[in-house]
């Protein structure tokens, strides 16, 4: 069974489609990335999985149950990290949990092992007694993602998690996420408009335009199948040389940074014929380095051809 299946899900606000015919099956034990710009409807579409807004058309299951009939069953094995973190800045960081395992109807016993299981990996047990309003907001979101496990959830939803962390706290919150997911076996489904934070972190990514789903696959599979391959080659070349490149059928793009050439090629096992070319005409190569695109390209190349479309 999937984590998540949706058929159609489409939901409007004011006329203007927030999620438009959203098709996506996300299988369980994964971290899935569902990457969009702002405003393309990633957390109206956690809304709707959640049950907390209901579809004006389309269906969703979650963990196999209708997110409409059986909303209380979705969020009773779910976790959730949403705009607002839920906790309590005046509480200390066990407290905090203690506070979502009584929700829970967790015993005393089941609460204090769990906070500890929980709280060790993210360095913060050692805390445990301390009032978080002081704490950095990197400490608070590692909290707050304790907080969405507190209950062995089989699914966790978690929109934006690093957004508003400086880069390092970002980069170790990602690390702590990665650890968690392993240890718990988690399901996560995860929003973020930071590719490289999708591409370290997900073992599959959706990508979300306007409320549209534009592609599903492996950030792999994204670059390879989107992308053109790309070479950047280092050197000095003559301005005739560039004149040249420019009409060459092999080159689909071509860019000049000082002395570094960058080209999107339209077939990269023909790479050899334009670096001998640009040596016949005198160019003095220093460096040629072969690479695909990376998820960025890819997805600002997908968003913009579907923004093209519209227009
Ligand atoms: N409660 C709401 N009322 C009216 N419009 C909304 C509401 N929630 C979201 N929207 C609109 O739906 C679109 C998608 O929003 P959202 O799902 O929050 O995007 P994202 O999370 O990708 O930034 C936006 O145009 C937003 O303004
Ligand atoms: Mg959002």
């Amino acid at each position: 069974m999937d984590a998540i299946r949706t058929e159609n899900l489409t939901r409007s606000f004011d006329g203007r489609k927030a999620v438009d015919r959203l098709t996506l099956e996300v299988p369980r034990g994964i971290v899935f990335g569902f990457l969009g710009p702002n405003g393309s409807g990633k957390t109206t579409t956690i809304r709707l999985l959640l049950g907390l807004l209901d579809a004006d058309e389309g269906r969703a299951e979650v963990l196999g149950f209708d997110t409409r009939a059986k909303a209380d069953e979705v969020r009773k094995r779910s976790g959730a990290l949403l705009e607002f973190n839920g906790l309590y800045e005046r509480l200390s960081a066990a407290d905090n949990l203690d506070y979502y395992g009584r929700i829970w109807h967790m015993s005393k016993a089941e609460r204090d092992s769990r906070i500890k299981q929980l709280l060790t990996p993210l360095e913060l047990y050692d805390r445990r007694t301390e009032p978080i309003g002081r704490w950095s907001r990197g400490m608070k979101q590692k909290l707050a993602v304790a907080r969405t496990l507190m209950h062995q959830p089989e699914l966790v939803f978690l929109d934006e998690p690093t957004a508003g962390l400086d880069p390092v706290a970002s980069a170790a919150l990602r690390e702590d996420l990665e650890r968690l997911a392993m240890q718990e076996g988690v399901s996560i489904f995860l929003t973020t408009h930071n590719l490289a934070e999708a591409e370290k972190l997900c073992a599959q990514v959706g990508v979300i335009s306007r409320g549209q789903l534009l592609a599903v696959g492996s950030p792999e599979e994204l670059r390879s199948r989107t992308s053109a391959p790309r070479l950047y080659i280092t050197g000095r070349f003559a301005p005739q040389t560039l004149e040249q490149m420019k009409s060459n059928p092999l080159i689909q793009k071509i860019e000049q940074h000082n002395s570094r050439l960058v080209l999107d090629l339209n077939d990269m096992q023909r790479s050899h014929e334009i670096v001998t070319q640009l040596v016949q005409s005198g160019a003095q190569i220093d460096e040629v380095r072969k690479e695909k695109a990376d998820l960025e390209d890819v997805f600002l190349n997908l968003v913009d051809e579907d923004k093209r479309g519209e227009a």
